[in-house]
């Protein structure tokens, strides 16, 4: 809901209120973020009031008590006398960067603009306010837009900037957002890492000065995600993620007068944006929220908010299959037989995708040739896609394939013809990542190019599915096409033309599932989700690693867009070694699949891989779409749930193992109702040396499981476990459903 009077724009969701005002300088300033208002009546008690500061510039004479460097603004501007990083910075003349906006109009509409390519889809009660802003010297203006969507308690931010001067100017820096809270004493989480260590979770308290969380890979990065929450000690967050998958940055700083504001948007690191007098730029959007009941929270609004407005097209509610990959199978060697062998064992154990990951095409034997020659080699595939395709379906499979499209390997046909369509500097060797350069996406013609290969490839393989890969970074950022005013403006339109292809492909082929990937998660963001329901999350799958990458990734994003598979023991990155149910139950919380030589596994372990597809097909959707959360109950132990309805799935996680303390967990269930009854159901699970852990199936009420908790067996000890297994440490895990009890007398005994 959103209402304008007096100059006081009011935005609502439905525990959230968003205030601002005009003052009667015509600058739009901030009032307050936090929960509903339902009355607004004396709202001037949140207005700021005048102070006295030295050294400050204040607005004009009438107004000298008001210093824009100490007031809530909405969208900041450079050099008038705010000191704290400004959301925009417009070059015009000899290099000026002055700006002053006023609110000249505003207007509120039904739905939303998605003229940005990755933009969030309204729902019925969504709507939208513009304020336009112009600078009163030379007409620069900005439109701001703010989008509600009241059930997720989520509101979407961006900016518009037109050129109305007769001049070309230059866009150093357009924040999506900014927002100014009148405090400080935060703490900043941000979701941090690398390779196979992608967004674990950072906590710091925030002190004067700026932190910048961001990412100048040319791509949303596996080093910081765009995903940030500020959080006080009365447990009230606000969390931001932007819609973007390209660099991004967000700065949080705290002003010497103790306020604290945060921008986020396109990183004007090598960015920059000529435009032409009548043209206009937009922003991608960004997205945030507001709770006073914990990061857990924010994040399920965050989750819905992305299960129904960012995840789209055929697969947005539809439960994913489980798949076999067989990268980690049979790296690069492997024959059209083996493929086969893995996928008869696939179909017996309940697998219901195969997807053949790098190394069909071209001369590509190893990660030394042959991207951007995409055609079957037929010493591998003899019958080519459409034979090894036929062949898989005829299994009761469906097929999927791996692409790396916006690449191009040194040596590969395309390079040899095409050594212009790289990003590459005239007279500079680019620097080579895994033997390949970055294709110019921002040229039509490579699009073109890519689009009827790719298109060939999906209609010959009848494909369901495709694994989009992207394996380097960018570097050496220059584009010879003509469009390009000014090489900053290079890496946006990269990420402007893969949006292009990417949603023609989802277009022209509707049912296919994509899923993103870069190295495992160096591209795990709200812009990918716009095209790919789902994500690659790390290519780390090692159980005691996954807990923290997974974890930290559903800090922001919804169960259903996280990739997680069960692969061998020892983990190939880790080299640790785990239980085949460990590996599962870390891998359950996401859309599963296995990824290993099922043709190498004995007897006990396909039996357990039977029986966790079995439970997984039967509770995936609660598992892929339901409500998660996570119970810490020692740095060493904690709870996860998904929950839907009546129903919850729990995983008691012990990342290390602690042989013979005989410490019981207790199984607390924080979202029982106490009104109710419960059963809950421990998941059998194989134990090396030991056999089958004990099952059981309890009745409790809400109050014993959301108060106490049921207290559990001992995680294993060691006793009976091989000794390479104590060694290099387990994994305890197990599963449990717990159901709400509707038959009364079910409980009594
Ligand atoms: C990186 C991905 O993350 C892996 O899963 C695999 O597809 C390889 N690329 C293939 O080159």
């Amino acid at each position: 809901m959103i209402s304008v009077s007096n100059g006081l724009f009011h935005l609502r969701t439905e525990h959230t209120s968003y205030l601002m005002r005009t003052t009667d300088t015509g600058h739009l300033v901030h009032l307050s973020y936090g929960a509903a208002i339902h009355d607004t009546t004396g709202w001037e008690l949140l207005e700021e009031k005048g102070a006295v500061l030295s050294t400050v510039p204040y607005w004009d004479e009438e107004h000298e008590h008001l210093y824009p460097g100490n007031m809530l603004q909405e969208y900041p501007t450079p050099d008038r006398g705010d000191a704290r990083p400004p959301a925009i910075a417009v070059e015009y003349g000899s290099g000026s960067l002055t700006l002053d906006l006023k609110v000249i109009g505003s207007r509120v509409m039904k739905g939303k603009d998605l003229s940005f390519p990755a933009h969030a889809l309204p729902y019925d009660s969504t709507e939208t306010l513009e304020i336009e802003l112009s600078d009163r010297l030379l007409p620069i203006m900005v439109t701001l837009r703010y989008t509600v969507y009241p059930e997720c308690d989520v509101i979407l931010r961006s900016a518009r900037i037109a050129n109305g001067t007769g001049n070309p100017v230059i866009i150093r820096e357009a924040a999506s957002l900014s927002l100014d809270i009148p405090s400080d004493g935060w703490k900043l989480h941000s979701f941090d890492g690398a390779w196979a260590r992608e967004r674990h979770e950072n906590v710091r308290p925030l002190l004067p000065g700026t932190v910048v969380i961001d990412s100048r890979l040319g791509c949303s990065g596996n080093e910081h995600n765009p995903l940030i929450y500020l959080e006080n000690e009365r447990g009230e967050v606000y969390g931001f993620n932007l819609i973007y998958s390209g660099n991004h940055r967000e700065t949080v700083s705290v002003s010497p007068f103790g306020r604290t504001r945060v921008t986020q948007g396109i990183n004007p690191f090598l960015f920059s944006w000529k435009l032409m007098p009548g043209e206009s730029f937009e922003t991608p959007e960004a997205i945030m929220t507001y709770s006073g009941d914990g990061i857990e929270s924010a994040a399920q609004s965050f989750h819905s908010f992305i299960r129904t407005s960012i995840v789209r097209g055929f697969w947005k509610d539809r439960e994913r299959p489980v798949l076999i990959n067989n990268w980690e199978a049979t790296y690069f060697d492997f024959t059209e037989e083996r493929l086969l062998e893995l996928a008869d064992e696939a179909a017996a154990l309940g697998i219901e995708l195969f997807v053949l990951d790098d190394g069909w095409f071209g001369h590509r034997r190893d990660d030394r040739r042959g991207l951007g020659d995409w055609w079957p080699q037929p010493e591998r595939l003899p019958d080519g896609l459409e034979g090894l395709s036929e062949k898989i379906r005829s299994r009761g499979l469906l097929f999927g394939i791996w692409v790396e499209p916006e690449m191009i390997s040194i040596d590969s046909d395309l390079y040899r013809q095409h050594p212009d369509w790289v990003i590459a500097q005239p007279g500079r060797d680019p620097l080579p990542c895994r033997h390949q350069f970055v294709l110019d996406l921002s040229r039509t013609e490579v699009r073109e190019y890519l689009f009827r290969c790719l298109s060939e490839v999906f209609e010959k393989g009848s494909v369901s599915y495709v694994k989009w890969d992207m394996n380097r970074t960018i570097t050496d950022t220059f584009s010879s096409d003509s469009s390009v005013r000014l090489q900053g403006e290079v890496q946006h339109r990269y990420i402007l033309g893969l949006y292009d292809l990417m949603g023609r492909l989802a277009e022209a082929f509707p049912g296919i599932l994509f899923e993103g990937c870069a190295s495992g998660g160096n591209r795990y963001d709200l812009g990918m989700l716009c095209f790919m329901p789902q994500i690659w999350t790390s290519d780390n799958t090692d159980v005691h690693d996954r807990v923290g990458i997974e974890e930290g990734t559903l800090r922001g994003y919804p169960q259903s867009t996280m990739g997680a598979h069960v692969s061998a023991s020892p983990g190939h990155q880790s080299m640790r070694v785990s239980r085949i149910d460990s590996r599962f139950a870390v891998a359950a919380f996401g859309v599963l699949g296995y990824e290993l030589d099922l043709t190498k596994l004995d007897d006990e372990d396909k039996e357990a891989i039977k029986r966790q597809i079995c439970f997984y097909k039967k509770y995936r959707k609660i598992l892929q779409q339901g409500r998660f959360s996570s119970l810490h109950v020692s740095r060493n132990q904690r709870f996860w749930y998904s929950s839907l309805g009546s129903t919850a799935i729990a995983v008691e996680i012990q990342t290390l193992n602690e042989v013979h303390t005989g410490r019981c967990d207790r199984l607390v269930y924080p979202d029982a109702y106490e009104s109710k009854r419960y059963r809950v159901t421990a998941v059998r699970e194989s134990i090396p040396g030991l056999g089958m852990s004990e099952e059981f199936s309890v009745c409790a009420s809400g109050t014993i499981l959301r108060k106490y908790g049921i207290a559990l067996a001992p995680q294993f000890t060691g006793n009976g476990v091989s000794a390479e297994t104590r060694v290099l440490g387990d994994f305890g895990s197990r599963m449990y459903i717990i159901e709400e009890e509707k038959d009364e007398g079910a409980c009594i005994r």
